[in-house]
């Protein structure tokens, strides 16, 4: 069965990665996406938070399995015997940080894994997690960016911080 992963932190997921998932399923028979620390970033989210909104948001995929992993995504995939990574891709700023984790992961799992990158959409070629996390922080409209489950979370979570 050609299985592939899809790898976030999803914090909080978006209507942009939700459009990757959707995309990266069609071209799988399975698509496990993979609800990750990255170690660079301090989360607005826990582990548990992010993999329970993700889980939420693919529901209705049936191909699509959600779980959460700590260490590197190449230990994960070997593990299960899967060798194919899909990422989304935005702008041209994403390219560099997205071309140096492709190179890694192929370093690292030994020419063993590859990488297909999946273009945005136009509409989300601008989005980010990180630009949501802005926007609600200072009490702005998130119905563009986020599913309204979502969205709610992360007023909520916003609330509990102030
Ligand atoms: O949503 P993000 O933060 O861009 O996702 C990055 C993530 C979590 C996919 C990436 O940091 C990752 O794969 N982390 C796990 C550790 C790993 O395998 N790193 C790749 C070697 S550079």
């Amino acid at each position: 069965m050609q299985i592939g992963v899809y790898s976030g932190s999803f914090d909080p997921i978006t209507k942009g990665h939700i459009d990757i998932i959707e995309r990266a399923a069609k071209l799988s028979e399975k698509l496990i996406v993979t609800v990750l620390n990255n170690i660079n970033k301090n989360y607005m989210f826990t582990l548990e938070e992010r993999e329970v909104m993700v889980r939420e948001c693919v529901k209705n995929i049936p191909n699509v399995e959600v779980v959460t992993f700590q260490g590197l995504l190449v230990d994960f995939m070997k593990d299960k015997g899967i060798t194919l990574i899909y990422r989304g891709i935005r702008a041209v700023s994403d390219y560099e940080y997205e071309l140096a984790m492709a190179f890694a992961n192929d370093e690292i799992s030994g020419g063993k894994v590859e990488t297909i990158f999946i273009p945005a959409k136009k509409k989300y070629m601008y989005l980010s997690s990180t630009i949501v996390r802005e926007i609600a922080m200072n009490g702005g409209n998130l119905s563009l960016y986020l599913p309204k489950n979502i969205e709610k979370k992360v007023e909520k979570k916003v609330k509990s911080k102030l």
